[in-house]
C-alpha cells in the first residue's frame, strides 16, 4: 500500500486512548460536553450575523437561513457523533481521517482544522472586541480607535489580546476550572437569549414579516431564494462549534455514551434559539435596519426596552468569550494528537506535571491568536473560519461510511442513522455551502493548505511514528 494512505487501526486507537490514559484528566461529563458545545456555538453567529443576514441576503426569511443550516450541520452533526463515540480520542477530525483516509488527509484535515480553530478564535475575539468598546462607551468609558482596530485604520486591536490572553492563562490552569467557567458562562448567555425572547416576543408585529421573502434584486444572494443560500453560508458560522466537544474525547468520563449527546444535544439547543430569535428580531424590527454589528440590543431599543441593551450587550461579551475558550482549547489538543502521531515536533505533545493540561501547545496558539487578532481584519478571517469548517464537515461525512466497509467489526456505541442517506447529504451540503463563498476565499485555503503540504513534507512524513512503526521509508 501507498505509505502516504497508511491507516491507523481503530484498535490501534482505542489501545492509544487507554495508554495517554495517564496523561489527559477524563473529568468531563454529558453535562459538562453539552455545556462546552453550547459554549463554543452561541456566539457572534447569533448576535453579530443574524442582523447582517436578515438586512442583506434574506430578510424576515433569514428564519430559513438558520433552518437549513441547521439541517447541514445535523447531517455532520451524526456523522461526528458516530466518529467521536468510535474513535474517543483528543484531535477530532483529523484522528477520524487517520483511522478512515490515511496520514496525508490525516494531516490535510488537521492542518485545515486550525482555519476552524485558531481562525476562528481570532474572528469571535475580534467581535468580542467590538461588544465591549460598545458596551464600555455606553458606560462613558471610551477607548481611542487606534487601540481597537486592525492596522490600516487603527494600530492594534487591544482589547482582542487581552482576552485571547486571559482564556490561555485559564487553559493552562485546568481543562475541569476551563469547563466549569464555560458552563457558567453558557447559563449566562442561554438566559440572556430566554430574556430576549420572553420580553420581545409581545412586541412582534407581524407586519415585518411581509414579504417573508423578499424580491431578489436580480443578484444572485440578494433576497429571493438565492439570498435564503447566501444567508445560509453566512448564518452557518453561528453553528460552528459543536464539533469541538469532540476534541475534548480524551478528558470525557464515558465517551462512548456521552460525546453523542454532548454533540447532538448542544446542536438542537442551539437551532431551536437561533429559530426563534430569528423570527423574534425580524418580527420586532424591519429587516433593513439590521445591518449593524449589535442587531438584538437595536431590536430591542427599537420596542423601547432600553434597560435590556446592556444586558444583551453584556450577554454577548460573556457568551463571545466562552466560544473564544473552547476554540482556544480545541486547537492545542489538535496539535497534542499531531505531535503524538510524530507528525509535529514532540514539544506540542507536553502535558504540564501538575495541571495536566497541554500547556506548551496552548500557550502557542494563544500567543499566535493574540497577534492574528491584533492586526487582522474580520471579515478575511471569518470566512475562512466558514470554509476551513466546511471542508473538515465533508471530510468527515465521506469518512464514516468509509470507516463502516473498512472496519463493518469496531464497537460503534453511536452508529449514524441511515447512513448511507446522512453521510452523503452531509458531504453535498457542505460542499453547497462552500460553493456559494467568494472565489478570494477559496484562494486563501488553497495558500494554507499548500503551506501545510510543505511542513507536511519536511517534517511531518519523515517523522511519523506510524510509519517508523511499519518501517515505512518515507516517500
Ligand atoms: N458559532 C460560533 C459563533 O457564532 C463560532 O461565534
Amino acid at each position: 500500500m501507498n505509505p502516504l494512505f497508511a491507516r491507523k487501526s481503530i484498535a490501534l486507537l482505542q489501545s492509544e486512548a487507554d495508554e495517554q490514559e495517564h496523561g489527559l484528566k477524563r473529568s468531563l461529563t454529558a453535562f459538562n460536553l453539552m455545556m462546552l458545545g453550547v459554549g463554543a456555538i452561541i456566539g457572534a453567529g447569533i448576535f453579530v450575523l443574524t442582523g447582517v443576514a436578515a438586512a442583506k441576503y434574506a430578510g424576515p426569511a433569514v428564519v430559513l437561513s438558520f433552518c437549513l443550516g441547521g439541517v447541514a450541520c445535523a447531517f455532520a452533526g451524526l456523522c461526528y457523533a458516530e466518529m467521536a463515540s468510535t474513535v474517543p480520542i483528543a484531535g477530532s477530525a483529523y484522528t477520524y481521517a487517520y483511522a478512515t483516509m490515511g496520514e496525508l488527509v490525516a494531516w490535510i484535515i488537521g492542518w485545515d482544522l486550525c482555519l476552524e480553530y485558531a481562525f476562528g478564535a481570532t474572528t469571535v475575539s475580534i467581535g468580542w472586541s467590538g461588544y465591549v468598546v460598545s458596551f464600555l462607551k455606553n458606560v462613558g468609558l471610551v477607548i481611542p480607535p487606534s487601540l481597537t482596530h486592525a492596522p490600516p485604520e487603527g494600530i492594534f486591536n487591544l482589547p482582542a489580546v487581552i482576552i485571547v490572553l486571559l482564556v490561555t492563562a485559564l487553559l493552562v490552569l485546568g481543562t475541569k476550572e476551563s469547563a466549569n467557567v464555560t458552563s457558567a458562562i453558557v447559563v449566562v448567555k442561554v438566559l440572556v437569549v430566554l430574556a430576549f425572547l420572553a420580553a420581545c416576543a409581545g412586541y412582534v408585529k407581524t407586519s415585518n414579516w411581509i414579504p417573508f421573502v423578499p424580491d431578489n434584486t436580480g443578484k444572485f444572494g440578494e433576497f429571493g431564494y438565492s439570498g435564503i443560500l447566501r444567508g445560509a453560508g453566512v448564518v452557518f458560522f453561528a453553528y460552528i462549534g459543536f464539533d469541538a466537544v469532540s476534541t475534548a474525547a480524551q478528558e470525557a468520563k464515558n465517551p462512548q455514551r456521552d460525546m453523542p449527546i454532548g454533540i447532538l444535544g448542544s446542536l438542537v439547543i442551539c437551532t431551536l434559539l437561533y429559530i426563534a430569535v430569528a423570527l423574534v428580531i425580524t418580527g420586532i424590527i424591519s429587516y433593513t435596519h439590521l445591518n449593524v454589528p449589535d442587531p438584538i440590543a437595536v431590536g430591542v431599543d427599537s420596542v423601547g426596552l432600553t434597560w435590556l441593551a446592556p444586558i444583551i450587550k453584556l450577554g454577548a461579551i460573556l457568551g463571545l468569550t466562552s466560544v473564544v475558550l473552547v476554540m482556544l482549547m480545541g486547537q492545542p489538543r489538535i496539535f497534542f494528537s499531531m505531535a503524538n502521531d510524530g507528525l509535529l515536533p514532540p514539544i506540542f505533545a507536553k502535558v504540564h506535571p501538575r495541571f495536566r493540561t497541554p500547556h506548551v501547545t496552548t500557550m502557542l496558539t494563544g500567543l499566535t491568536v493574540a497577534v492574528t487578532a491584533a492586526v487582522l481584519p474580520i471579515a478575511v478571517v471569518g470566512e475562512l473560519v466558514s470554509i476551513g469548517t466546511l471542508f473538515a464537515f465533508a471530510l468527515v461525512c465521506a469518512g464514516v461510511p468509509i470507516l463502516r466497509l473498512l472496519d463493518p467489526d469496531a464497537k460503534r456505541p453511536f452508529r449514524t442513522p441511515a447512513v448511507w442517506v446522512v453521510a452523503p447529504l452531509g458531504v453535498l451540503s457542505s460542499l453547497g455551502l462552500m460553493a456559494g463563498l467568494p472565489g478570494d476565499t477559496w484562494l486563501r485555503l488553497v495558500v494554507w493548505m499548500a503551506i501545510g503540504l510543505i511542513v507536511y513534507y519536511f517534517y511531518g512524513r519523515k517523522h511519523s511514528k506510524l510509519r517508523a512503526a511499519h518501517r515505512v521509508p518515507a516517500p
